[in-house]
């Protein structure tokens, strides 16, 4: 599919220029449809009735199932449905058994969702070691393998840095976990749907992902892979309806994986425009997002480069679809506000729930960074008129 022809599913994109997939992405037309259709005709639970149209929504699920599953490269079974990356990992932090002792090794430029679930566990007399990122945010693999020691339970990092989109080495880093035997854990929050993805080269144990982000899927829906040969030692946090298979009055016994963890009712229709968008995503073709991505994201860098008084984040040939800045002399939510009220450009601007991140790069100060984030249907009309734009916010206002 073209550019053009993916601009036309998402209305959205007529009224503005939307550069904040990072926060999350238009929905295009065929996954609102596919909702729709799950609303308009078969609106029911899963697996549950034995009424035929209860049994398309479940199959409709599971299909979304082995289609991500397929995405990835993983088992049907090794999905499981959260309603977004914040849950997939608490689901290991609170669910993976962390004990007194157990050292969790992260870098300290991670999303605060893959950050505070594991300082939270200081509480039990859990360690964490924080590895210090270059300026540029770039993890070294050396300092990773330095910190392990006989402790180490985990090492979890993110695959693409949400505030300046750094690319880190996961495949490298997942090579040093299990040479040591160390469980292994990746937030694919600014990864999944914007490149192709291979768990089992990726080698890690826990994955996960957010569907309304890189996969041009419905906010609420979101997914924790678990490799198979751990998952019986991941214990589920939402006990309840679908978790189980027999109960007595003194005990239970759980379902088979995945659905112990799915306790409660799924956001079905969510799940069901999950499956329509990994759809809408092959047939895209990852290899013209990934080109695509590349390509624009380096003119969006040199771009904003060149303009006066720019500061850009981040090492241009090691970033991925995010570029992080800031216009000297100018409070960062400033200069949103001017980019949306003089030419309805969408970005976010701020700490981006990332807070060390921040001051690892020595944007604190500024409150921050502007932050403007693609996907495949972002144009280079589009990154024209935020550079012309940056142009003017710092004829005016810059020092
Ligand atoms: N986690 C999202 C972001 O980085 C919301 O903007």
């Amino acid at each position: 599919m073209k550019v053009a022809e993916v601009r036309a599913d998402m209305p959205f994109l007529e009224n503005v220029v939307y550069m904040d997939a990072a926060s999350t992405t238009p929905t295009p037309k065929p996954v609102v449809d596919a909702m729709f259709e799950y609303y308009h005709s078969y609106n029911t639970n899963i697996g549950r009735g034995a009424y035929r149209a209860a049994i398309k929504a479940t199959s409709e699920v599971s299909k979304t199932r082995s289609r991500l599953a397929k995405f990835i490269n993983c088992d049907h079974d090794e999905i499981i449905f959260t309603n977004n990356t914040t849950q997939a990992i608490n689901l290991v932090s609170h669910g993976f058994n962390f004990k007194k002792g157990d050292s969790i090794i992260v870098p300290n430029i991670e999303h605060h969702s893959n950050l505070v679930p594991w300082l939270n566990l200081k509480k039990l007399g859990v360690n964490i070691k924080m590895i210090k990122a270059d300026k540029n945010q770039m993890v070294n693999p050396a300092d990773i393998e330095d910190a392990i020691d006989e402790s180490t339970k985990l090492i979890t990092l993110t695959h693409v840095s949400n505030s300046i989109g750094s690319v880190l080495p996961v495949h490298e880093i997942g090579k040093i976990a299990k040479e040591n035997d160390i469980y292994y854990m990746v937030d694919a929050a600014q990864s999944a749907g914007h490149m192709s993805m291979d768990i089992k080269r990726i080698q890690a144990d826990f994955m996960a992902f957010p569907g309304h982000k890189g996969f041009l899927g419905p906010v609420g829906t979101g997914l924790l892979y678990c490799d198979m040969e751990i998952m019986e030692d991941l214990e589920p946090i939402h006990l309840g309806g679908g978790t189980v298979t027999d109960v007595t009055e003194t005990d239970f016994k759980l379902a088979k994986p995945p659905e112990r963890f799915e306790g409660g009712t799924l956001n079905i229709s969510g799940i069901i425009g999950l499956g329509s968008a990994i759809e809408y995503l092959n047939r895209i073709g990852m290899e013209n997002i990934e080109k695509h991505s590349k390509k624009y994201t380096q003119m969006m860098y040199k771009g904003i480069q060149d303009v006066e008084n720019s500061i850009v984040y981040g090492r241009p040939e090691a970033i991925y679809d995010i570029v992080g800045f800031n216009i000297s002399g100018v409070h960062c939510h400033d200069v949103a506000k001017i980019l949306d009220e003089q030419a309805r450009i969408c970005v976010r601007s701020g700490m981006h729930c990332a807070i060390p991140a921040i001051r690892q790069i020595g944007a604190y100060d500024f409150g921050g960074t502007v932050r403007a984030s693609i996907h495949y249907y972002n144009t280079k009309e589009e990154i024209k008129i935020l550079i012309d734009t940056l142009e003017e916010i710092s004829r005016f206002l810059g020092d």
